[in-house]
């Protein structure tokens, strides 16, 4: 049986790098990309066709487990953007369900590109990438929605609607899903109060405190009780007390189960919450 998760606090335990391994290769080998499989088999210990064979009778086997532990799932993803070098190359990565993973590296590095590519706003060049066990490459409009759905994504720049109160920035983000007028209301003051924003429901965002402003971005992603969390340098310009609450916060949500990447290039606060990093430089993975 594999544990995923511990009882205590909620902290989430990486999965063993070799079972990461074995279990990463499984949905390129039912894929049928014998090309991956050159590529990624190298380090089984085994060789030739049989052991081929034979394992990939074990992929299909696997695969309703690794739907189940595996959360997020990149696979030589490249993306270029015309007239620049390349903004990722050759990202491969797995996230279980219930981890928390900071992204993190410079800027221009491709924190926010990789972020984007997850959430489905932008299309790698190359490369896989399945989101709670959906190929992105193959989902059609209602699988993007489906999508859309279980990830939420904090904003680097909040990206608030200036015109609209934190009350209907934060429930346009249920009303655009379909979810009912009733469901909307207990939804979004529950959620604003969670995030400590309850006398801010009929404020507009431009009066708020730059700390606050963040918060209303946060409840607007995790409104929705997300499976995923994405967050791009949600602490970027804030104070660090303020910092910390906020990751603070998204220890909380992680403990109760949601998957959470987070960029950020704060050592601080990377060292002091102490959880799995995957360090991007120039578009590359460099640990
Ligand atoms: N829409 C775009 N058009 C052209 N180049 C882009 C675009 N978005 C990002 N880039 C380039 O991709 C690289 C990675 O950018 P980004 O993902 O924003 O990095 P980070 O978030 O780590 O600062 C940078 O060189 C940036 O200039
Ligand atoms: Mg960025």
């Amino acid at each position: 049986m594999i544990n995923v998760e511990t009882s205590s606090g909620g902290h989430s335990t990486p999965l063993q790098p070799s079972l990461r391994k074995w279990i990463s290769i499984a949905p390129f080998v039912l894929d049928r990309k014998c090309s991956a499989w050159d590529n990624e088999a190298k380090w089984l210990p085994l060789s030739g066709e049989i052991c081929k064979k034979s394992f990939l009778k074990f992929a299909r086997y696997l695969y309703p487990t690794v739907i189940c532990l595996l959360m997020i799932q990149l696979y030589h993803v490249y993306k270029s953007y015309e007239g620049s070098s390349a903004a990722l190359s050759d990202i491969t990565f797995t996230i279980a369900k219930g981890e928390f993973v900071f992204l993190t590296g410079p800027s221009g590095a491709g924190k926010t590109t990789l972020l984007k590519i997850v959430f489905g706003i932008e299309r790698p060049t190359e490369g896989q990438i399945i989101v709670d066990g959906r190929n992105q490459s193959r989902i059609n409009n209602r699988g993007v929605s489906l999508l859309r759905r279980k990830v939420g994504f904090v904003f680097q720049d909040f990206k608030l609607l200036p015109k609209k109160t934190v009350y209907e920035n934060v429930a346009l983000a249920l009303e655009v899903i379909g979810v009912s007028p009733g469901e909307v209301r207990s939804k979004v003051q529950r959620i604003l109060s969670y995030v400590g924003l309850r006398h801010r429901a009929n404020f507009k965002p431009l009066s708020l405190s730059g700390g606050e402003q963040q918060r209303v971005a946060i409840a607007r992603a995790l409104v929705k009780q997300p499976a995923i969390l994405l967050a791009d340098e949600p602490t970027g310009n804030l104070d660090p007390e303020l910092a910390n609450s906020i990751v603070e916060l998204f220890r909380d949500v992680n403990a109760m189960g949601t998957t959470v990447l987070m960029a950020t290039h704060d050592k601080t606060l990377i060292e002091r919450f102490g959880r799995r990093r995957i360090a991007l430089d120039r578009g590359r993975i460099i640990g």
